[in-house]
């Protein structure tokens, strides 16, 4: 029977672009699927569908969209046509790529709800929330703003604290006040709609769904097990409406009321799947009945509780049929130097940044997976440890053994691999492809499929690296370039090449999960079609017979070795970067001659004082966010953090210079006491500093202004 695999990763939120550790997520979950994928054959033969989809719903990114003064949906078009760049720069291949604020998603969502309700699994409490006398409406968390509760920061919205990070309920503010008509809000009784999870039912359920012995990772067992309480007791009832006005779906006869964005967030993954059904002709019903079909989530440990408590249950009793197939990956997360990024700082690495620099996207692939396991640990980036790995695993071992014998077959035989192999040749490839097992011999790509399959991706390297470093021993020991020079020893010239190009294939086939752009290059080299998991089955001597006689094409560098330096463009400022690549100053200008002649510069501006210069408040500022600009060429939208405990919104016309993801994370200068300007796409609160020449035709550069290390948020530059 062929397993039916629906696979999804976790759906982002719309609310900006993709950072380093959604990359890891989608590699991760990539690297798994790509391996399904190869199973095509006979009793092992899968069926993937592979689906992800941006989370749009909710408060934050409502209020994003009317700061930009576009619409909540013009917004999220605007994110989502973003991704691609990201998911085809890093090889990642989802069969779908859709959005939760679709149609699909409404029926579903509605869909599930009544069945819920009609299982009696729908309650509704009234609770006290907080409302805006002047507006006369109930406010969401985000529409609340005070001081923060831990830290005194002024001007943080109800839900959490952009200072220090504090979550707390928007009754916790001090001096609360509503952000339509800073009035101070009251309290009001509202009727809410509950899941009730504190029905015996769901206790029971999850229990046992949880328990299913491989269902989940020992220690989410753990975890879930501690929520559910002895006898469920500690099962909570989830409130899953919020008042108009809400950016997201209706509830079914409940006027004004709307699903809470993390109840119809997950019913996106099904949302994406019958969107790819109907565009593929698919019978979307009769894949989810099939017993076949096996639903897998890939997500992170922030997440947890929703994937593991509210959406099995919901799922379960609105009848979803692949529920007793249900199985939810959850990865720990992705640190840079041992630092934690997060989603206002915007430290770490940016993929766009990679890429742009022309990096390798393989080289990330091996390097995540080489770190994965199937724990929910973190993993850390670490600039040095990546070039290390890399250069020594995928150039020094990998790529060295076609790069050394490849040429040789070329040249010297006419491209034709030998027709036979010497018996030691043969001792060889079974010595690297099998291995000992108390006095059993077995094949490694058991072992390494088993370790694909059970997202042991480290382990599978490792060994994969051992049939490396065994290839490479063979090479060494036989000295094709010694043999090369002596004409009776061009059979065994022959023998030696054949058998390290054989290994290096098989090499090739169990890597690709991880490098599917360097396998594809190895089997047009290799005049391969595309390769399968079955390839790589060694009894029988399937692996030598079918490259014995075969004519290859002309090998072609596969990879190179990555250079520390790009590491260190990867952190820098990109002005720093754009500075390593401008031409010398000139040597011989001793400061007599300018260096620049003065016809070239701007005009000086007529002379001021130092108090003139004073009334300029000028101060060191974090671009913690910046977004293109939708309807404009030229402007980027940077959100600031200058120490005031309040975040800026700030118009800059440097889109030409820069893309927003080079940006984030990065200090600059701010104008911050400039008066508030209106634009057409909202209020700019100031102003960066940047650098441009007198004449903007002959010389359009642009660079913003970056302060040496050390300078902090909030610093005044005098
Ligand atoms: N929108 C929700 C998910 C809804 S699923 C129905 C969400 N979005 S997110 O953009 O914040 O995160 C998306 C995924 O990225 C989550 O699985 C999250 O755990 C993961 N990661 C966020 N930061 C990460 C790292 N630093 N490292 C690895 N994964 C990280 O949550
Ligand atoms: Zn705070």
């Amino acid at each position: 029977m062929t397993r039916k695999l629906f696979v999804t990763t976790a759906l982002p939120y719309a609310n900006a672009a993709f950072h380093i550790g959604h990359i890891m997520e989608y590699i991760q979950a990539d690297i798994w699927v790509r391996f399904q994928r190869m199973q095509r054959d006979g009793a092992a033969a899968r069926e993937v569908h592979f689906v992800g989809a941006d989370d749009t719903h909710g408060t934050p990114i409502m209020i994003a969209a009317e700061k930009e003064g576009i619409t909540p949906q013009q917004f999220v078009a605007n994110i989502a046509a973003g991704r691609a760049q990201y998911l085809d720069g890093f090889h990642i291949a989802f069969d779908n790529w859709y959005s939760t604020d679709s149609p699909e998603n409404v029926d579903l969502s509605q869909s599930i709800y009544r069945k819920l309700r009609d299982t009696g699994l729908i309650v509704t409490k009234t609770v006290d929330r907080f409302f805006d006398p002047v507006k006369g409406m109930f406010l969401a968390d985000r529409n609340i703003k005070g001081e923060c509760p831990k830290c005194g920061a002024k001007n943080q919205y109800g839900d959490n604290c952009e200072v220090c990070g504090a979550a707390y309920q928007p009754t916790d503010l001090v001096n609360p006040f509503s952000v339509f008509t800073n009035a101070t809000p009251v309290m009001k009784p509202s009727e809410q709609y509950f899941f009730k999870l504190s029905d015996p039912r769901c206790f029971e359920f999850l229990k046992s769904w949880l328990n299913t012995p491989g269902r989940l990772q020992p220690e989410m067992v753990n975890k879930v097990s501690e929520w559910l309480g002895e006898a469920g007791e500690k099962l909570a009832d989830w409130d899953i409406s919020r008042d108009a006005p809400y950016f997201g779906i209706p509830i079914p006869d409940a006027p004004g009321k709307f699903f809470y964005v993390w109840m119809d967030a997950p019913v996106g993954y099904l949302a994406s799947l019958k969107n790819y059904c109907d565009k593929q002709g698919l019978d979307f019903d009769a894949l989810l009945n099939d017993p076949a079909t096996e639903q897998i989530h890939f997500i992170g440990k922030d997440i947890v509780s929703f994937h593991l408590l509210f959406w099995p249950a919901m799922l379960k009793f609105a009848g979803h049929p692949v529920i007793d197939k249900l199985k939810v990956n959850v990865h720990g997360f992705l640190t840079v130097n041992n630092e934690k990024m997060s989603k206002s700082r915007g430290t770490g690495i940016s993929p766009l940044r990679y890429l742009d620099l022309g990096m390798n996207p393989e080289w990330l692939r091996y390097y995540i997976a080489f770190k994965l396991n199937s724990k929910v640990e973190d993993l850390d980036f670490n600039g040095d440890d990546f070039v290390a790995r890399v250069n020594s695993d995928l150039i020094g071992k990998y790529v060295n053994i076609a790069s050394r014998c490849a040429g040789f077959i070329a040249k010297r035989f006419d491209g034709k691999l030998a027709s036979v192999l010497s018996e030691g040749a043969q001792s060889w490839i079974n010595r690297a492809l099998t291995v000992d097992v108390n006095g059993v011999i077995v094949e490694r790509q058991a072992s390494i499929a088993a370790h694909f399959e059970n997202r042991e991706f480290g382990k599978a390297l490792r060994e994969i690296m051992e049939i490396a470093d065994i290839t490479n021993q063979y090479v060494d020991e036989n000295k094709p370039w010694i043999l090369a020079k002596d004409a009776d020893k061009t059979a065994e010239l022959h023998d030696v090449c054949t058998t390290a190009l054989i290994l290096f294939r098989q090499l090739t086939i169990l890597l690709s999960p991880v490098l599917p752009g360097v396998a594809k290059n190895v089997a047009s080299f290799l005049n391969d079609a595309e390769f399968s998991w079955a390839d790589t089955q060694v009894f029988g001597d399937a692996v030598s017979n079918s490259m014995l006689g075969r004519t290859i094409g002309a090998y072609s560098h596969l990879m190179t070795r990555m250079d520390a330096k790009m590491i260190e463009a990867l952190f820098d400022a990109p002005q720093a970067a754009a500075a390593i690549a401008a031409p010398a100053p000139d040597a011989a200008n001793d400061g007599a001659a300018p260096a620049t002649t003065a016809a070239a510069i701007e005009e000086l501006a007529p002379e001021i004082k130092i108090d003139d210069f004073l009334k300029v408040d000028l101060r060191i500022a974090k671009i913690v966010n910046c977004e293109l600009v939708d309807g404009s060429d030229k402007l980027l939208r940077l959100t600031l953090d200058a120490g005031e405990g309040r975040l800026r919104n700030v118009f800059s016309g440097i889109r030409s210079a820069y893309q927003p993801e080079e940006l984030i994370g990065k200090l600059t200068v701010l104008v911050a006491n400039l008066a508030p300007r209106k634009m057409k796409f909202g209020i700019s609160e100031g102003m960066v500093m940047a650098a441009s020449a007198a004449d903007e035709k002959a010389n359009p550069g642009i660079y913003i202004l970056n302060p040496w290390p050390g300078a902090e948020p909030g610093m005044r530059i005098r």
